[in-house]
C-alpha cells in the first residue's frame, strides 16, 4: 500500500499539501496527523483519497510511537512524507515566553528528527520527503532569534539528509517567505511589523513549488520572488549583519 504522510495537516502549508495529493491520486491512503481532532475529521469527509487520522501533539512521542506502530502493521510504503507542523513566535528574547521558545524548539527541531526516525524504514526507491523550513533559516534574525535558529536546523538537516538518501530517496527543503495561512495569527506574534508580513504567497503555490522542484530533485524549494531573493542575497550580508536587520526590522 502507498501513502503520504503529512504533519501539520490541519492548516495552512500541511492542508495544501493534503489537497495537492489527493487530487493526484497516486497513493491508496493519506495519514494525516495535528492536534485539532474536528478538523482531521473534517479533512477525512472532504477527501477523495482514504485517510487515516493521527491526532496529537507531535512534541510528545506519541504521535511517531502510534505511526511507527501503524507503518509495522500495515506494511504501508510512503511515497510522500511531508514534515510542515511548526510554530513561529517573534519578539525579544527577553521578553518571549520560555515554554514558547521551547515549544518552538521541540516542534520544529526535535518532533521533525523524530517523524523522520519514524518515517524512513517505509520510504525507499522514489519517495520524497519535503521538508518545511523557511527563509528565517537562511541567517540568524534578530528579534526572531530561536524560530530562525529552529528553522536553521531544519534547512541544515535537509540538506545533509539529501546527501545521504539521494538517489532513492528525494529531499526537498521547502524555503517559504510569509504564506498566507493562520501561521503569525495563531502563534500570536505581538510587535510585528505588519508590513513585512503583508506580500504573502498562497499555500498551494508553495506545494505546487515544491513538487516542481521535487521532480527536479532540487535541494530547496523558493516560492515567490521574496525567498528566492533572501536566499540568494544571505550569502552576501555577514551573521551578524542579518541579526542585526532582525533586529530592526521585525519589531518595533
Ligand atoms: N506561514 C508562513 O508564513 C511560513 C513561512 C515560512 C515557513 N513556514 C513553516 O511552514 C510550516 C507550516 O506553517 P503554516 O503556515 O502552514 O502554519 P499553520 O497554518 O499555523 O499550521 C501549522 C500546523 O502545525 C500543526 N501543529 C502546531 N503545533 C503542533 C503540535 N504541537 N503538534 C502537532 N501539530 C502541531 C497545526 O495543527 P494543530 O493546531 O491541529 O495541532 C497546523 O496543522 C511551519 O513549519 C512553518 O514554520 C511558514
Amino acid at each position: 500500500m502507498k501513502i503520504a504522510l503529512i504533519t501539520g495537516a490541519t492548516s495552512g502549508i500541511g492542508y495544501a499539501f493534503v489537497e495537492h495529493i489527493d487530487t493526484l491520486s497516486e497513493v491508496d491512503e493519506i495519514w494525516v496527523s495535528g492536534r485539532r481532532i474536528t478538523v482531521l475529521e473534517k479533512i477525512q469527509s472532504s477527501c477523495k483519497t482514504r485517510i487515516r487520522t493521527f491526532p496529537g501533539d507531535c512534541t510528545t512521542k506519541a504521535v511517531g510511537h502510534e505511526i511507527e506502530h501503524a507503518l509495522h502493521t500495515t506494511k504501508a510504503c510512503i511515497s510522500y512524507l511531508v514534515i510542515s507542523a511548526g510554530m513561529g513566535k517573534a519578539g525579544p528574547f527577553r521578553q518571549s515566553s520560555y515554554t514558547d521558545q521551547l515549544t518552538m524548539v521541540d516542534l520544529n527541531c526535535r518532533a521533525v528528527v523524530d517523524i523522520i526516525h519514524c518515517a524512513l524504514p517505509a520510504m525507499g526507491k522514489g519517495s520524497t520527503l519535503f521538508l518545511l523550513s523557511s527563509i528565517a533559516g537562511f541567517s540568524p534574525l534578530g528579534n526572531y532569534a530561536v524560530y530562525a535558529a529552529s528553522k536553521a536546523f531544519t534547512t541544515s538537516l535537509g540538506i545533509s539528509l539529501r546527501e545521504e538518501l539521494r538517489p532513492d530517496i528525494t529531499v526537498v527543503t521547502v524555503t517559504p517567505s510569509s504564506v498566507d495561512t493562520p501561521f503569525h495569527r495563531i502563534s500570536k506574534s505581538t510587535g510585528i511589523k505588519k508590513r513585512y508580513f503583508t506580500q504573502k504567497t498562497a499555500p498551494e503555490k508553495v506545494v505546487q513549488k515544491a513538487f516542481a522542484d521535487g521532480q527536479k530533485h532540487h535541494a530547496y524549494s523558493c516560492a515567490g520572488r521574496v525567498a528566492i531573493a533572501v536566499r540568494v542575497l544571505h550569502r552576501c550580508i555577514p551573521n551578524h549583519l542579518a541579526a542585526l536587520l532582525g533586529c530592526r526590522a521585525l519589531y518595533r
